[in-house]
Parts: C-alpha cells; structure tokens; sequence
C-alpha cells in the first residue's frame, strides 16, 4: 500500500513538472533554428543599424532578444560546439575551420544534436551550410542525425552558380559544385540565388510535415557571408549607403530577412507556429572585410574580442513566458544542445560531458544563468587571417610581471580568451585589435600596444577600451588558474594537411573521397 501511494504521488509531481512547459500542445514543440552566417552586431535593425530588418525586428521584438550572448569567431567552431555543445578544446577542434581537402571531421564519438533529437522522436531537416567536415561519407549530415539534407559542404561559394573554387594540394585552383539533396550531387539549381533557394526548400518542408510529429528544422544559410552576392531588387533601397561593399551586404541582409519572414509566415500558415520554438543566431561577429560591421564593438570575425564573439540572437516563440524581453544573462552557442534536447524531452546519456547549459528557464523565464563562466577558445597555433589596419602583432615584450603571469603555468603568449562573470581576460594576441567606424563614419581607430594579458570588465566596458590587469591582480591570476585548468582537459589539435585526393575534377563536385 506504502508503495502505491508514493508511486502515486510521484506520478502526480510528475505531470506537475511536465505540464507547465506543454500548455499549448500534448507534443514537444518543434525547434527551427536559423543560423545566419557572419553576421554583424551593427547589421540588425535593431541594433540601429542603417540596414533594415523589418522581420528579424518585429519577431524579436515579440520574442526574447539576447543581448549577453555568445559565439565562437568562427564558422567550424560555432556549428561544431551547436552540434556537440562541447568547447572546441574537447574534440580537438581549437583551430580554425575545415578546409575543403583536410581529411577530419567532428569526431564521430561525438553525438550531436539531431541525433539527440531522433532519439525524442522528432523528424529532423537540415538546409544550408554543413561545414563539419565530408572526407568520407560516415562525416555527412545524412550519417549524423539529419533525416534530409539540402544544402553544401563547405562554405564561401557563389550564391548563383553554387561552385566553390580552392587551392588543392598541387596549387592548382579547383572550382566545383558544392551543392547536394540528400548525399547526391544537386545539379539543376544553377542562377537560383541561394537565399531563396535555401527558403524554398525550408517552406516545402513545413507545408509537408506532419504536425502530429515534432519536427527540427536547422536551417543554417549562405547569408550574409562573402562573396557580396545579391539580386538587384534587394538592394534598391539602399542607394544611399556609399560603399559599394556595404551596400551589397546590405542587399543580402534584407534577402536574409526576408527569408526569416518567409519561414515564419509557413509556420503560421500550416499551424505549427503554435508549437514552435524559432532561435535565430549569427555564427560569429561580422567580416569587415566584405560589408559586415560590428560597431560599437571591438575587432571582427576571427577575433576574440567583443566584435569576433558577441553574437546576435533571439528566440521567437508562443510558448516563452515572458514574450517581449531583453535578456542581459550569459548564454553561449554550446547551451543549445542541452536546452534544445531539454525542450523535446529528451535524454542527453550517450554525451561526451557537456560544456553547455539548459538555459530554457533564463530564456523563457528570465532566471538568471546557470553560466557564470565562459571559455572562448585556446589555440597555440592561431594565425590571423586577412588584412587588419595597423595591425599590431607586436606583444610588448615580456615585463618582469609578464614572466610572473608565466609561472602560473598558462603560457601567455598563447591566443585564448576567457570571461568569468562581468571580467574576461585576453592572452596572447587576440586577432585584429581595431574599432572599425560606424558604416560610413570616419577612420579606424587604435590604442597603444597590446599586452600578453589583458583584462576588462565588460558590462561596463563592453567596447573593450579599458584595459584593467594592473587594477586586479587577483581576478587575472584566478582566471590564468581557470585557462591553465581549461588547458589541462584539451584533446590535442587536429588540423591535418591537405589530402590530394579530394580533387573532385573540373566536373565533379566537393565531396567525400575516402
Ligand atoms: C519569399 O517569398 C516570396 C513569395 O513566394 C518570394 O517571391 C521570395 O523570393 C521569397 N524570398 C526569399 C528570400 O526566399
Ligand atoms: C493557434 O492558437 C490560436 C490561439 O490560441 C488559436 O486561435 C488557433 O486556432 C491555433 N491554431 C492551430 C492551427 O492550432
Ligand atoms: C538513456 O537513459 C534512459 C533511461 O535511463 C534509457 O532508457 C536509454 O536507453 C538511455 N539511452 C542511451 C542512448 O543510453
Ligand atoms: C608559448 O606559446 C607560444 C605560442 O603558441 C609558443 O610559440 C611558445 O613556444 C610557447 N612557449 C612554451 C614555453 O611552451
């Protein structure tokens, strides 16, 4: 009898404890995230951007925008770290991204994401850029989770033609088709602009899904990364904007807007908003270089300063329940893993220990974080890529308090980053140091030199302009502690040279070769 009742009882807390997060349906909600590709602090509307983004305006505006959230700098990292909610040192990912002939990819030990979400039941879809590596075929999207798959493998092809060209092994500069439905080649699709192209398919997959099953849509597009691609009509309102290049981005933002509105209107229309948690996310800061801009903030993509990490995101959705907020709580690229797969139901065993954490309740309540820390990355072999205006590579030289630093045990002249709270502490040399103006203001500006370590306080100083270490001491020797710890997990690097034969010929297209 004993036994019964507190069976009984179990039961009933249960539902209480299930209830409250499926009000509007007795199903899961369905998940679609969009993953824009460098897009920049300074390139949303309402960030008050010069660009308009009438549709990622109005959503977030009846969402939670995210306003204290992170990514990595770069494209590999943030989709490896989405889809295994681990930080890059744990599966050996630290440097750079996936070159189209290195043959490696996430480790296939990792269980990422979708096949969490499989696992709870849901039908899951994958549009747009894989990046996660495709040296054999156990890599693809189709072999890890993903149900469908249209889109392409690499990344920084030609929005029209969808042909990707890259040095090979022999120097020789092979363009090819990276372009593929399912594990075939996808001919056919040459002149459609990847944005609509990308939507159309999003759209088709929403019309045809089964609402009584709870779908996962990862919708990861070509924009607003380079080439400076777009249809005329996008850009026709933006003849005010005197730089050609910015100009152009501009075009491709309010292409990606559009695509959003285009989503969203699909899932209104077949019903599933009612049931959908929408996350919108850029993989990392702007690229400078090709129109993007993240002013106020400091550096750029593949930097770890603000500009390189501080993401634009939000979640739109009927079930958040405090619709129309601003969160300033710590939330990072790796939490959606678990928050995502917490929201289906699901079980996270079979994991690798996670460096994410469910932030549902942060997001949707407004609890403060279960973050307090954050590692942005750790890599020895970091070289800076691209153009940087007075670049200043040049660390001061080691000061009796640089060697002190040293014997902490964390070698400071390694490129890491890492925020504990309202602090982050840089070491090594971070990447393109600059402010970049505002679009259309005037010259770049910089300080004096850089330091091996540097600390800033940036909920005050989220520009990064003053540089604290001699103030505190013992907030710098407590997070050199936490990188020396950090460090002390990390696999070692994998980053292997160029395969020769991932040559797909003049006529083939980039795909798996081993
Ligand atoms: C959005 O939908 C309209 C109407 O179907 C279409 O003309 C347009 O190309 C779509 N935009 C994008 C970016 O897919
Ligand atoms: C969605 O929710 C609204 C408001 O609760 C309701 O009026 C509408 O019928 C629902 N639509 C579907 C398709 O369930
Ligand atoms: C996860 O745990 C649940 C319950 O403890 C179990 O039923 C399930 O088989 C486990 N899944 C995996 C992949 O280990
Ligand atoms: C410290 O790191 C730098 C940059 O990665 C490297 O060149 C140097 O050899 C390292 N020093 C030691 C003592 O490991």
């Amino acid at each position: 009898m004993h036994v019964r009742k507190c069976t009984r009882t179990s039961i009933v807390v249960l539902f209480l404890l299930i209830i409250p997060l499926f009000t509007a349906d007795s199903q899961p909600p369905h998940i679609v995230f969009i993953f824009a590709d460098d897009f920049g602090w300074n390139d949303v509307g309402y960030h008050d951007s010069e660009i308009k983004t009438p549709n990622l305006d109005t959503l977030s505006a009846t969402g939670v925008r995210l306003e204290n959230y992170y990514v990595q700098p770069l494209c590999t990292p943030s989709r490896n770290q989405l889809m295994t909610g681990r930080y890059q040192i744990h599966t050996g990912m630290q440097h750079q991204i996936i070159w189209p002939c290195q043959p490696y990819c996430v480790p296939l030990e990792e269980k990422l994401l979708p096949q969490l979400l499989k696992q709870a039941g849901y039908d899951t879809h994958m549009v747009g850029k894989w990046h996660l590596g495709m040296y054999r075929k156990d890599c693809l999207p189709t072999r890890r989770g993903f149900d469908s798959f249209f889109g392409y493998l690499t990344g920084s092809e030609d929005y029209f033609s969808h042909v990707r060209c890259h040095p090979l092994p022999s120097k020789l500069n092979r363009c090819a088709l990276d372009l593929r439905d399912g594990e075939e080649v996808a001919t056919g699709y040459k002149g459609q602009y990847s944005t609509e192209l990308l939507t159309k398919r999003v759209v088709n997959l929403i019309s045809q899904h089964d609402p009584r099953k709870p779908a996962f849509l990862y919708v990861a597009l070509q924009a607003v990364h380079g080439p400076l691609q777009v249809p005329d009509r996008y850009v026709a309102p933006y003849a005010f904007i005197k730089d050609p290049q910015r100009r152009l981005y501009a075009g491709m933002v309010s292409a990606m807007d559009e695509a959003v509105g285009n989503i969203t209107a699909a899932l209104r229309e077949t019903g599933l908003w009612n049931n959908t948690v929408l996350v919108f996310s850029t993989d990392n800061g702007g690229q400078t270089l090709s129109g993007g801009s993240n002013w106020p903030l400091r550096g750029r993509k593949a930097s770890l300063w603000e500009g390189g990490v501080r993401g634009v995101a939000f979640v739109a959705s009927p079930l958040l329940q405090q619709p129309g907020t601003v969160s300033r709580e710590l939330i990072h690229v790796s939490d959606w893993l678990p928050t995502l797969v917490g929201l289906a139901g699901g079980q996270l065993n079979g994991t690798k220990t996670l460096d994410g954490f469910d932030v549902w309740k942060t997001i949707s309540h407004g609890n403060t974080s279960p973050r307090l820390e954050l590692l942005h990355n750790i890599d020895p072999l970091f070289v800076d890529m691209g153009e940087c205006p007075g670049r200043d590579e040049e660390l001061s030289s080691r000061s009796s308090e640089d060697r002190r630093w040293s014997s902490l045990g964390f070698n400071v002249s390694v490129h890491a980053a890492i925020r504990f709270s309202n602090w982050k502490l840089l070491t090594g040399y971070p990447g393109c140091d600059v402010w970049f103006p505002r679009p259309g203001g005037s010259s770049t500006t910089k300080t004096g030199a850089l330091k091996p370590v540097m600390l800033f306080d940036i909920d005050s100083d989220p520009e990064e302009r003053a540089e604290v270490s001699d103030h505190f001491p013992l907030v710098v020797e407590f997070l050199l502690r936490r990188l020396n710890h950090h460090q002390s997990t990390a696999r070692p690097i994998v980053f292997p040279d160029d395969d020769p034969r991932c040559d797909p010929g003049p006529a083939g297209a980039w795909g798996p070769w081993a």
